[in-house]
């Protein structure tokens, strides 16, 4: 069950946006934790995981986002145990192998994002069969982080930055936010306007970094394995009742 979002986290005292999200950010935190509690290993709650973000992804459709991107394994995770790395890797290829050709008829194009580096060439096969298939449609967008770390991430679109300086493609001088956010994988998207993270853990552990500077912080104490289209729903009440200042003021306050 989710906990009932607190003042802290509904409101500032100013008016509600009232908008409806475009890019909803998910860090999908709480697998191990469901797994425990139930006397099962932990590649179970991935199982599980894998559930969620399906109907995740559905309910993201159905009530109308565009961008829906979700960390399913970051480049910190190769700290776990072999076994644990391989259930994850297993559960990218299953996913999408099972889900790419409905995905794509459905309109949805999949992005996977983080460094290729360090993937093995099975994987990398299937994230260019997935990004190929699906890179012409546009009715919705699923950014899967795989391997990914903001810091990495940053680091790498400062180094394609660096070198198309230097090849002459662009000169620092024009080089602006906008400009910048093209050279990382998100480029191209809009921002996220909400960044979720369940199972009751207050941090960002380097997801989208730069993309996040302005996203409403959602934090839920749903396992991700149990979340589901109420839980979606609820992170968008609670930021439509929030005020974004975007380091303005609020209206009226001046
Ligand atoms: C965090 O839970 C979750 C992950 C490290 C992986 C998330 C992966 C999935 C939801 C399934 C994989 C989906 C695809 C498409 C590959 P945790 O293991 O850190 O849980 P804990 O904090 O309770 O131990």
């Amino acid at each position: 069950m989710t906990s009932a979002p607190s003042a802290a986290q509904t409101g500032n005292g100013g008016p509600a946006t009232e908008e409806f999200p475009d890019h909803i950010a998910i860090i999908m935190d709480g697998n191990g934790r469901w797994a425990n509690g139930r006397g099962l290993p932990r590649a179970v709650g991935h199982e599980r995981g894998v559930e969620a973000l399906r109907r995740t992804v559905e309910a993201a459709q159905e009530i109308g986002l565009k961008t829906l991107t979700v960390y399913s394994f970051s480049t910190e995770n190769w700290r776990r145990p072999v076994s644990e790395v391989n259930a994850l890797f297993g559960l990218l290829k299953a996913y999408v192998k099972r889900d790419l050709n409905r995905l794509a008829q459905e309109g949805v194009k999949i992005r996977i994002l983080g460094t290729r580096q360090g993937l093995p060439d099975d994987i990398l096969e299937l994230v260019k069969r997935a990004e190929d298939r699906t890179a012409d449609n546009d009715a919705f967008n699923l950014c899967i982080a795989f391997n990914y770390g903001g810091r990495e991430e940053v680091l790498r679109a400062a180094k394609a930055m660096a070198s198309a300086v230097e090849e002459g493609r662009t000169s620092a001088s024009e080089v602006d936010e906008a400009a910048f956010s093209e050279f990382l994988d998100t480029g191209g998207l809009p921002d996220p306007d909400i960044l979720i993270r369940t199972s009751g853990e207050y941090r960002l552990s380097n997801f989208l970094i730069w993309q996040a500077a302005y996203a409403e912080l959602v934090f839920m104490d749903v396992l991700w394995p149990d979340f589901g289209k109420h839980h979606l729903l609820e992170a968008v009440e609670t930021y439509r009742k929030r005020e974004r200042r975007f380091g303005g003021l609020s209206s009226g306050a001046a």
